[in-house]
């Protein structure tokens, strides 16, 4: 393990996901979807209290979320038109100012990926014969979150798996004047079969094709490890496996071979299956959820996203 110093100060919010301490409420980051043009927000059928939020409802929810005890959000921007070359700034500006004007004491990670945005529905740019570019698709998602640094974002979470994003947004956010804007990378993210409920929330789904020219294959646990050491050397601060459930035995040696605070996302799919089993009387759903918690503070993740970030202190009692 390489002994550099760490590249950013780390805030109250940030030691806070950083502590090799178990697991608790605050280390916890609450997804929120917010959709462009909604009139109403949207309950989700597959995830219990999440929501579609339009962004005057994003604000109550935040609001509430602050008294349960939640610092840390990750944001997932739906942006109301689908296009391949305009960035929606104004939605950016809008859905981000607006938040971090309100509510200064949130932590907002933005998540940054092309698949709200693009006509197709893949997470970069596509070449003629609908390969990825991935150079092209470097740049416009690295210009996406400079957009997103000058909204007010605390910090940038690049999912789309493609190569050099990490070391291009950390160059971008440096020339900026944003070098203390945190990257926390999905640093080791699988092609899955979990994302589904998370694509309708989203409007993310691919038209055509799956993501498996840039996800890594679950079969391979050398390329999987590799992948987070490479976003270490390219300058991330905080990395992450996904799915978490389905990763679990990655954590563990990904942080003790980069020494970066690594943490799970607890997708969608895996949420919803804890729901559906509890909805047929199979599981109590706190229990089960909490087992989970419990099996990611096993094993070491420093800091998890899930769908119920906000329930985190009543759960973990
Ligand atoms: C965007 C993105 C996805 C998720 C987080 N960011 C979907 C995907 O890669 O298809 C999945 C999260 C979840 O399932 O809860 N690329």
């Amino acid at each position: 393990m390489e002994t550099k110093q760490r590249r950013i100060r780390l805030n109250a919010a940030l030691r806070d996901l950083a502590s090799s301490e178990s697991l608790n409420y605050k280390k916890l980051i609450q997804p929120l979807f917010i959709v462009e043009g909604l009139n109403e927000r949207e309950k989700m059928d597959s995830l219990p209290d999440v929501f579609r939020d339009t962004e005057r409802s994003v604000l109550k929810q935040v609001e509430s979320d602050l008294k349960a005890g939640v610092t840390h959000f990750i944001l997932f921007l739906v942006p109301e038109l689908k296009s391949n070359t305009e960035l929606p700034k104004s939605f950016y500006e809008r859905a981000i100012s607006s938040l971090k004007k309100e509510f200064p004491e949130s932590f907002l990670w933005i998540d940054t990926c092309m698949c709200s945005l693009t006509t197709h529905g893949h997470c970069g740019l596509l070449h003629k014969d609908g390969s990825i570019d991935n150079p092209s698709s470097v740049k416009h998602l690295s210009e996406i979150a400079l957009a997103y640094a000058l909204s007010g974002a605390d910090g940038i979470a690049p999912s789309d798996m493609m190569d050099g994003r990490v070391a291009s947004h950390r160059r971008i956010l440096d020339t900026n004047g944003f070098s203390q804007v945190p990257v926390m990378s999905y640093s080791t993210k699988f092609k899955s079969n979990f994302y589904g409920p998370f694509r309708a929330a989203a409007d993310s789904a691919p038209g055509h094709g799956d993501r498996s020219s840039y996800q890594i294959d679950v079969r391979n646990r050398e390329d999987s490890i590799l992948s987070s050491i490479r976003d270490q050397e390219e300058g991330a601060d905080f990395l992450m496996v996904k799915p978490g459930m389905t990763s679990i035995d990655l954590i563990g040696p990904i942080r003790e071979k980069t020494g970066l605070p690594t943490g799970a996302y607890q997708v969608s799919g895996e949420f919803a299956s804890i729901h559906y089993l509890a909805q047929n009387g199979f599981c109590d759903f706190d229990s089960a959820l909490r087992e989970t918690w419990q099996i990611f503070s096993r094993a070491g993740s420093a800091y998890l996203i899930t769908y119920a970030a906000r329930r985190g202190k009543e759960i973990f009692q």
